[in-house]
């Protein structure tokens, strides 16, 4: 029986154990330059030392334009590699792995980043403001910056990179229906929505090294949980090595509802439903609060892998304790939200061990 705190491979890499700490930004740390601080390093130091088995580096944008905060790392000039390589090596010190998460928020650009936010197509923002559709050249220009960053991600020595396709920014804006009313190749049908990333993934996959991790995280509902395993289905044959369900861009009232008695969230069981049809390792996330409710998904063979995001801010020893059997710091779900959102050092529960 598989277990939560068992090894497991990965293309040729070992992992300690099945725990992921899901990518994270660290708003406010950083600023216009996207460069990584002290703060960070020792942010994610601390999850190496804890013996997290994968740790998911947060969004780091690929281009100015496509970053969600303007204080959000970048990946979209060579000066930030260095600071970026010192995070994967404090990660991998003592055995953990690392993933970068490579982003472009499309039309989530607040307005602090720009005032025409790109998108696939045009259409008004509730801040009165309008996207700019991406013409065919724009498209093949940011699927050039993904490459980019990603062969930058491999210079600074990460594991693999997680393309970031969920959460309502670009890639998930491409293939959701609500987002995207191109009428040419990249739009409409099924296959066109998803040309933007087959594309994406016929290039990276071209120019990577074999043993390069390719993650993604997908909106698993985008649009219905139907469609979403579908292209899960889809991301596989491209070649993704690791799928990461979360969620996507979609009608409240087509939001997946797991049966009764289900002890997880819904984006979860998104997750779950997800992994029974498809071959390639999938991760599950979203509000899993102890090592019993990790080790269950695992146990069961719902899940290959755990992501305990909050939890993991509160408790950089989460699986270390789990194993002893001790309970874990629990995350104090602050209202009207999370400080991370805001800026982290005001966490009640920042530093922690
Ligand atoms: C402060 C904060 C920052 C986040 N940043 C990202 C991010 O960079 N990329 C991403 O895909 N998700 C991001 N998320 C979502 C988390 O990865 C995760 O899916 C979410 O927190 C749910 O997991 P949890 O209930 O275990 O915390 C962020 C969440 C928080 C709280």
């Amino acid at each position: 029986m598989p277990s939560l705190y068992s090894q497991i491979t990965l293309k040729e890499h070992q992992l300690l154990n099945r725990l992921v700490m899901p990518p994270m930004v660290c708003f406010n740390w950083s600023d216009e330059k996207g460069l990584v601080t002290e703060e960070h390093i020792r942010h994610y130091e601390k999850r190496g030392i804890g013996q997290v088995g994968l740790v998911v580096v947060e969004a780091t944008a690929i281009s100015k334009i496509g970053r969600l905060a303007s204080s959000q790392l970048g990946i979209w000039d060579h000066e930030q590699v260095q600071g970026l390589s010192k995070i994967s090596q404090a990660i991998q010190r003592k055995g953990s792995k690392s993933l970068l998460q490579i982003h472009h928020a499309g039309d989530k650009a607040p307005k602090s980043v720009t005032l025409e936010p790109l998108a696939p197509s045009q259409y008004e923002l509730s801040d009165g403001r309008s996207t700019k559709a991406l013409t065919i050249g724009e498209i093949k220009g940011i699927q050039k910056e993904f490459l980019v960053a990603a062969l930058r991600a491999e210079k600074a020595g990460y594991d693999g990179i997680e393309i970031h396709g969920a959460h309502g920014y670009l890639i998930n804006q491409f293939l959701s229906p609500l987002t995207n009313l191109r009428k040419d190749d990249y739009g409409g049908s099924f296959d066109n929505r998803l040309r933007f990333v087959r594309e994406l993934l016929t290039l990276l996959k071209d120019n990577l090294p074999k043993n390069f991790i390719i993650g993604y995280r997908h909106g698993g509902n985008t649009p219905t949980l139907a469609e979403g395993i579908e292209i899960s289905r889809e991301l596989e044959k491209m070649g993704v090595d690791l799928l990461h369900i979360s969620a996507g861009i979609a009608k409240e009232e087509d939001l997946p509802q797991p049966p009764d008695g289900f002890p997880y969230s819904w984006i979860v069981y998104t997750g779950t439903e997800t992994k029974k049809s498809v071959n390639i390792p999938v991760i599950v996330v979203s509000e899993i609060r102890t090592p019993k409710e990790a080790e269950a998904l695992i146990e069961q063979e719902l899940s290959d892998f755990a992501a305990v995001g909050r939890g993991i801010l509160v408790d950089s020893q989460w699986i270390l304790k789990g194993e002893k059997g001790q309970s874990v710091n629990p995350c104090l779900r602050c209202k009207p939200r999370c400080f991370y959102l805001i800026d982290g050092r005001k966490c009640p529960q920042y530093p922690i061990a």
